[in-house]
């Protein structure tokens, strides 16, 4: 599965490119939350997200929260329409992460926790009967159009002999042909890719390219 992130693409094309790629085969979106504290960025807010199911009431919208204020964000996203919620590891204290998880459950949103480059893949143990997916960054989050991080394949592969060969691991950050061939022979099979789908031209072939080559 792809699942493009829109972060990269010009504010006001949004509608229209997240139509091309939906025309192109894309069921799922992947909406980058920053806010410029747990990273120095910033993107989109709720009504990104409320706007987005109004207008495609049959697209996915995955959230990945990159922000320690999980207590006024996480109910903010869930009123908003999101359905799937990726929360950092590194963001909160395990209490809360185990209390918003638990949350977003209750609230039959599917729960994911977000690895750090930098962060032990050990940490995951504890939480994956809660999970319903894992996303390990592929780079530091903050930016689209960065460079995917080499020693991220063996993460993967680590990950991926913690859970189910069907289990959604998800990876995300300087996704393009060649890092996704990479990542899918270690194990991943989500992909994130926003730069290398909405920065290159022609969104559709993009698109195909990534397909074909996760086929
Ligand atoms: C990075 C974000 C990513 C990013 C992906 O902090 O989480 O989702 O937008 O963009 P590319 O594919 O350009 O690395
Ligand atoms: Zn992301």
């Amino acid at each position: 599965m792809i699942a493009p992130s829109i972060l990269n693409i010009n504010n006001l094309d949004l509608k229209d490119d997240i139509k091309i790629a939906a025309k192109a085969g894309i069921t799922r979106f992947h909406i980058d939350i920053m806010d410029g504290h747990f990273v120095p960025n910033l993107s989109f807010g709720p009504q990104l997200v409320s706007d987005f199911k109004k207008e495609f009431p049959h697209l996915e919208a995955e959230i990945h929260l990159m922000s320690n204020n999980p207590d006024v964000l996480v109910p903010a996203f869930v009123k908003a329409g999101a359905q799937i919620m990726l929360l950092h590891y590194e963001a909160m204290n395990e209490a809360k992460l185990n209390y918003w998880l638990d949350y977003l459950k209750q609230n039959h949103v599917k729960a994911g926790v977000v690895l750090n480059p930098d962060t032990p893949i050990s940490v995951l143990n504890k939480f994956i009967p809660k999970l319903d997916q894992i996303l390990l960054m592929t780079v530091y989050p903050g930016f689209g159009g960065q460079k995917f991080i080499p020693e991220s394949v063996k993460r993967i592969s680590q990950v991926k002999e913690l859970v189910k060969a069907d289990f959604p691991l998800e990876v995300d950050g300087g996704i393009n042909a060649q890092t996704a061939k990479q990542a899918k022979m270690a194990g991943a099979n989500v992909f994130v890719a926003g730069s290398y789908l909405f920065c290159e031209g022609d969104i559709n072939k993009q698109v195909d390219e990534l397909a074909e080559i996760l086929k």
